[in-house]
């Protein structure tokens, strides 16, 4: 292939990614955006091994690899659960971050690269520098964020005293190195900063991550995926490849605007979610008097009674969370929705930016459900609705539907903005005990006057009212 076609043909990626994008931000167009992905992927991986830079002598090892990962990867996809979705992802960008770092230390001892200048070298090592800086944070950060998400690695944040000092030594000491880095007149001079840096970005990344709370994972999870693109397009500029520029730039971006989201879903300072500390350890002092510390008892419910309610409601609104996805009861509540709406129940879902363990992940289960997009609505769309609702279903959600985030300036998820489902006549919270959610926080909604209990797996009770609505 001409070096012209391959331009051509990183062109048309470039297109086919941006509308991917576009694609991804609409549930209705998810799929097709998903197409126009992998259509542009096969374009680059084509246009990269047939172009100009690769010889023949090369293809045999390129498409070894592209077996080998290509296998894996299948084999990855058909086998995870829904639920470890999250976990994946981590992984994933964890790989990105490892492949920026042998890029980068590949790049630097590589002697067949000729340059024209000293300061077109000098660019290229700092290229390098910076490539596998931002390549170590991601990879041991998403190391982290995959051994916090799989439940390897506990939820609380791990404050070491002085921490903002470790961070602030570690940027001296990067700087310091960066330096020392480009004063090396040999590759074997160089190696040795570039070693100490790569170590303390790696420690700094578990430091990033290890200091942030449980209800806070989203807006980390969200950052990594922005580092990950960020560490592609620093593979890009060390490989002088404009598509993985273009292509790491993109996700880079959309991570960070997706960040920015998270945070104001959560009602987050992004620097100090960054800086940690947030979302767990010890509680601050309650307010004076008004502190919601959960008491009283809890009103279990039956299935048979649940679908009693259902049935004499006229507004309905469905809550679901993690469980819903651990349960993967996720097409019996479309049955039930669709059972309710042809008795001419006004039936709504209620969503938390942060539901679940991914962004979107509700709304993935709700589609592939097939429940209508158009009765699906985000918590701020909803949110003012539960007045006049009769029953809030609360599926499997915890943490979204806690008052205490209102109520009690001392809880680890002050300040988030929850769904006030207990202002509905009744709400009915499903889980299979008195467990507390990601965050590890009581919840008080269980004790409300108005509030039931529904105890059991998801699915099975979901199973049962649905029987008795049929009955
Ligand atoms: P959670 O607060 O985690 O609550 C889920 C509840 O589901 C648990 O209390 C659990 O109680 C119940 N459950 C588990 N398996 C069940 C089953 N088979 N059947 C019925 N119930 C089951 O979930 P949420 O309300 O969706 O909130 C999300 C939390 O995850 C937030 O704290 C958020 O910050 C965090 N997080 C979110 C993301 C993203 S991007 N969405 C990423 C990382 C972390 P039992 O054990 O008693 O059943």
């Amino acid at each position: 292939m001409t070096s012209s076609l391959a331009t051509v043909a990183y062109i048309g990626a470039t297109i086919l990614f941006i509308l991917s994008l576009g694609g991804l931000s609409n549930p209705e167009t998810a799929r097709r955006g998903n197409l126009f992905g992998m259509v542009g992927m096969t374009i680059a991986v084509l246009a990269t091994v047939l172009g100009p830079r690769v010889t023949a002598a090369g293809v045999p090892y390129i498409v070894g690899a592209l077996v080998v990962g290509g296998s894996i990867g299948l084999f990855a996809a058909k086998k995870v659960q829904m639920t470890q979705m999250p976990e994946l992802v981590a992984l994933m960008h964890s790989l990105v971050g490892l492949a920026a770092c042998l890029v980068g230390f590949a790049s630097y001892v590589d002697t067949s690269t000729v340059f024209a200048t000293p300061a077109e070298k000098a660019i290229h090592e700092v290229e390098i520098y910076i490539g596998i800086l931002i390549g170590a944070v991601t990879f041991s950060g998403s190391i982290v964020a995959f051994g916090k998400l799989s439940g390897r690695i506990g939820g609380k944040p791990l404050l070491l005293p002085g921490r903002h000092w470790l961070n602030l030594a570690g940027l001296l000491v990067v700087i310091w190195f960066g330096r020392e880095f480009l004063n090396a007149h040999d590759i074997a001079s160089g190696m040795t900063p570039l070693l100490v840096m790569t170590v303390v970005a790696l420690l700094f990344g578990v430091h990033m991550v290890m200091a942030i709370g449980g209800a806070d994972m989203p807006v980390v999870v969200s950052m990594l995926n922005s580092y990950s693109g960020w560490a592609a397009a620093a593979t890009g500029f060390m490989l002088s490849n404009d598509l993985l520029i273009v292509v790491g730039a993109l996700v880079g971006s959309s991570g960070a605007i997706l960040s920015y989201i998270m945070c104001r879903a959560m009602n987050r300072n992004f620097i100090s979610v960054i800086a940690g500390g947030f979302g767990g350890g010890a509680p601050a002092p309650k307010a004076a008097g008004g502190a919601a510390e959960p008491q009283g008892e809890v009103s279990p419910i039956s299935a048979a009674e649940t679908a009693e309610l259902l049935r004499e409601s006229k507004s309905v609104i469905i809550v679901p969370g993690y469980g819903m996805a651990v349960a993967q009861a996720q097409h019996t509540v479309f049955e039930i929705t669709k059972l309710l709406r042809e008795k001419g129940v006004n039936v709504r879902f209620g969503i938390h930016p942060v539901a679940g363990r991914m962004p979107g992940h509700m709304n993935v289960l709700l589609a592939e459900a097939k429940v209508p997009y158009d009765i699906v609505l985000e918590m701020d769309e909803i949110n003012e609705d539960f007045p006049d609702t009769d029953v809030t279903m609360v599926i499997g959600a915890n943490d979204i539907v806690n008052p205490a985030a209102q109520d009690d300036p001392g809880s680890p998820i002050a300040g988030m903005p929850v769904l006030e489902v207990w202002k509905a006549r009744t709400s009915i919270v499903m889980k299979r005990s008195m467990a507390s959610g990601y965050a590890g926080v009581d919840n008080p909604l269980f004790y409300k006057d108005n509030n039931r209990m529904l105890f059991g797996d998801a699915k099975k009770m979901l199973d049962e009212v649905l029987g008795a609505l049929k009955a």
